[in-house]
């Protein structure tokens, strides 16, 4: 069993499709061993209470910068014994040592079709606003790996769905969630567990399951 942290920020609806689909038991091999939380209100944080997970706070503002929370955040995996990374709607963008302790264990979702709307600065409804701006006629979600830089490692998986004519940020945000992010992240995080993914420079090869 692949011990693995859910790292949140809000709502947490990717963390309870995570949480859906392992009840269901379409992650395999996969022990959801804790959700981590930069904030103390996000309801994430009820959710994983509610599915019985162990919780804990690394909370943002009490680190005077990025380094020294990553450090923390590096600290409490290491100390939980921690195999796989998922951020699930996770808005603090890591650096090392948790970054290069973790390279190809950490498994982001970012809800545009990356290269486009992402990176810093891009996170949550602004991402949806930016591609309506754009007038893009596709959108979707991306299931990677994170690396140092924002949303740029390497792809697991993406989907795309329409833009509707009448789409506003929030219709477009709430339909990328229940048709694609809610899919993929627990698909991403299956394949991972499964030692199904191999990465090769920037290439992710996804091999057959095994019988
Ligand atoms: C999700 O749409 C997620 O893809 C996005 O924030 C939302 C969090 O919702 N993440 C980012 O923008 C990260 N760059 P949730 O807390 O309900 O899962």
């Amino acid at each position: 069993m692949v011990r693995t942290a859910v790292l949140v920020s809000g709502d947490g609806t990717n963390l309870q499709s995570i949480i859906n689909a392992h009840n269901f038991g379409k992650i395999k091999n996969c022990e959801l061993a804790a959700v981590i939380s930069s904030r103390p209100d996000a309801f994430a944080l009820t959710r994983a209470k509610n599915a019985g997970i162990p919780t804990y706070v690394v909370n943002y503002k009490n680190f005077p910068n990025r380094a020294s929370f990553s450090e923390a955040i590096y600290q409490r995996l290491k100390s939980l014994d921690i195999e796989l990374v998922v951020l699930a709607g996770f808005m603090v963008v890591l650096g090392p040592p948790v970054i290069d302790h973790y390279e190809n264990r950490i498994i982001n979702i970012h809800p545009s079709l990356v290269p486009a709307f992402c990176g810093e600065g891009f996170y949550g409804i602004r991402v949806h606003e930016e591609a309506l701006n754009y007038g893009v006629k596709v959108s979707g979600a991306t299931a990677h790996f994170a690396t140092a830089v924002a949303d740029a490692g390497p792809v697991i998986i993406q989907r795309a769905v329409e833009v509707r004519e009448d789409d506003t940020p929030s219709t477009l945000q709430k339909r990328i969630m229940e048709e694609v992010e809610w899919k993929i992240l627990p698909e991403a995080i299956s394949l991972y567990c499964e030692g199904r993914l191999q990465v090769v420079g920037r290439i992710v090869h996804i091999k057959e399951a095994t019988a």
